[in-house]
């Protein structure tokens, strides 16, 4: 029991890509990671424990120790800056950060930035040597150029049908995004059997899909 390898995984859209990744690299998940209410799934027959958690959570899980092991996405890790080790990238959920605005958008003194990703934002406009107020919103970010509350956001871009849908241009990609297993830094020396082994998997079906 005590070397039950403890997952965080992260819930929403990006649980159909795990599943298909597990399920190529020879490890089923259970079918309750999907839809259920339940956040500790046991999954003893693999030796692993799955913890259900909040995407911008899983760094802190792992960081913690409390989940040896998780999957996060780079904007997430990006943004909170956790002290975890990334293993791997796993190649899915691939999308981009970027600064959007409205097409006519110009140049202003002190332009104000909206982001769930406040992080992110300040750091790059600060390397650019560009002063920009940040304003940190939790969704529907798209909203804010369009509604006066700031000039561009920092959000992430996937298909691209959000900034479309909302009038919206891509003015400058910051970096691309996919999620990484992470672990901690203990459970990596002291549950490396396991971790290697889950990490080598993944690795063949990672590299089996690209
Ligand atoms: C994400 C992101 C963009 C959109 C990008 O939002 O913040 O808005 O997806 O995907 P697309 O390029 O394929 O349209 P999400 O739906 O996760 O909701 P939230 O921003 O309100 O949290
Ligand atoms: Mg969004």
């Amino acid at each position: 029991m005590g070397d039950l390898l403890k997952v965080a995984i992260p819930k929403g859209r990006i649980v159909k890509h795990i599943h298909r990744l597990f399920q190529e690299a020879g490890l089923p998940l259970p079918e309750e990671l999907d839809d259920s209410r339940k956040f500790i799934i046991p999954a003893h027959e693999m030796g692993m424990e799955f913890i259900v958690a909040k995407p911008a959570d899983v760094p802190t899980y792992v960081e913690y120790g409390v989940a040896d092991i998780g999957i996060a996405g780079k904007d997430v890790l990006l943004e909170e800056n956790r002290n975890v080790y990334e293993l791997l990238d796993l190649g899915i959920a691939r999308c981009r950060f970027s600064v959007i605005g409205l097409p006519d958008w110009k140049p202003v003194l002190n332009p104000r930035v909206a982001s769930k990703f406040p992080n992110v934002a300040s750091q790059y406009f600060r390397e650019k040597g560009q002063q920009v107020e940040v304003i940190k919103l939790n969704g529907n970010v798209e909203l804010a150029p369009l509604i006066g509350l700031a000039d561009r956001i920092v959000d992430l871009v996937e298909t691209g049908n959000t900034i479309r849908e909302n009038g919206l241009v891509e003015l400058e990609k910051i970096t691309d995004i996919t999620s990484r297993l992470i672990a901690n830094r203990v459970s990596y020396r002291m549950k490396n059997d396991a971790v290697q082994r889950l990490c080598d998997r993944l690795q063949s079906a990672v590299t089996a899909a690209a």
